[in-house]
């Protein structure tokens, strides 16, 4: 049986790299690696594959940075000669980026099967990007594995045949908790203390290209730094946009600016954080397990369970509620949260598993 596996921007990595570890336990499966290229950066994806232990990819597209039609058309283009050569049995696709969508798309096209992992998460935001990849990714897909129970819920509601919805738990969650038995010397090299200080990450279009919200967000930094050390390993497209809407120098006097960090190091800066806040969909979730408080600066979660049962809260993007939230929670010690079910280390078991007793049997 051959798999082929995509994989093409930063959260993407961690996803894969389980599933990867786990198809050596089956050596009747051939797994291939497909990377985009849509992430290219050192230190946006190679450190990733060093550090998660993701082998060489076989194949690299090379597509680069573009317009979305541009660059999911660049990668249905070059992806399509990779599927009519290796003509695979089924093509894995994980996440919600371009790359998801591009590559579902052109194996749905080829009558490949298509697995989606992390399927069915919505945030009901047609505006973002993601979104638009999740829905669609999942109507193209035979397999639809789910992190959660409401994704599954989600899923029917949209009209999916139940017998191809599979809830198999968070393969991010897999990927954190080999990642922490890891040794970091991030600590020490920023010379920082457990709880300490705050940790920041700001990436998403809809936050980050739009002048007015960006500005919120640094006003509420600039009231927040003289309570706590905030440390903020900027995203590429966020600083391209900080540097448009001319408030680099502001956001450069209001928190400590670091690189995009490796994974190890920026998941034991997370662990050790005093107060998460962020727009990205994983570290919602991966503080949820850490139990690091953390608040969403977005209006709405395609991860509802990082709400009912992990330390997540949404604040939208307005400087009050920021400000307000952050300080409340600062003055807080401990947050009551849970561990959501089947999130334990063992979801790229699942999905491998179904996937090859699947194929027996047909
Ligand atoms: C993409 C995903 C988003 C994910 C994020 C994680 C889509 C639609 N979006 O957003 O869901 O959360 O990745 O990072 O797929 N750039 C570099 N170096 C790189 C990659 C990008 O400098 O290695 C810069 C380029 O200027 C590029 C910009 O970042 O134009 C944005 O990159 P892009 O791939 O378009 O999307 P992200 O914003 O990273």
């Amino acid at each position: 049986m051959k798999i082929i596996n995509v994989v093409g921007a930063r959260p993407n990595f961690m996803k894969i790299a389980p599933l990867m570890q786990e198809y050596k336990k089956h050596p009747e499966i051939m797994a291939v690696l497909v990377h985009t290229g849509q992430h290219y950066d050192m230190n946006m994806s190679e450190s990733f594959f060093r550090d998660l232990e993701i082998p060489e990819p076989d194949y690299n597209l090379g597509v680069g940075s573009g317009q979305h039609g541009e660059q999911t058309g660049k990668i249905m283009i070059e992806f399509e000669k990779v599927c009519l050569k290796e003509k695979p049995d089924l093509v894995l696709v994980v996440g919600d980026v371009n790359s998801t969508i591009a590559c579902a798309l052109v194996a749905a096209k080829l009558h490949i099967k298509v697995a989606h992992v992390e399927a069915g998460l919505r945030s009901g935001n047609w505006k973002m990007p993601e979104e638009v990849n999740r829905v669609v990714t999942d109507r193209l897909s035979d397999y639809l594995f789910t992190t959660s129970e409401d994704a599954g819920k989600n899923l029917i509601k949209e009209g999916i045949d139940p017998e191809k919805i599979h809830f198999v738990g968070n393969v991010m969650i897999d990927t954190l908790m080999i990642g922490l038995e890891k040794k970091s010397m991030i600590l020490k090299k920023l010379k920082i203390r457990p709880r300490d200080y705050a940790v920041l990450t700001l990436h998403r279009p809809e936050t980050v290209d739009d002048r007015e919200k960006l500005s919120d967000v640094v006003d509420a930094l600039g009231v927040l730094k003289d309570r706590i050390r905030i440390f903020y390993a900027m995203h590429p497209r966020t600083k391209k946009m900080l540097a448009k809407f001319g408030l680099l120098s502001r956001i450069e006097s209001t928190v400590v600016l670091l690189e995009p960090m490796p994974y190890v190091d920026f998941i034991h800066i997370v662990k050790n954080a005093k107060l998460v806040l962020t727009d990205s969909g994983g570290l919602q979730e991966e503080t949820t397990i850490l139990g690091v408080p953390c608040l969403t600066l977005r209006n709405e979660t395609e991860r509802p369970i990082t709400i009912t049962e992990g330390t997540n809260r949404i604040v939208g993007t307005s400087k009050e509620k920021i400000v307000a939230e952050s300080m409340r929670l600062l003055s807080e010690d401990t947050r009551e949260h849970s561990r959501p079910e089947l999130w334990d280390g063992m979801a790229a078991g699942r999905i491998v598993e179904i996937i090859y007793n699947d194929r027996k049997t047909t």
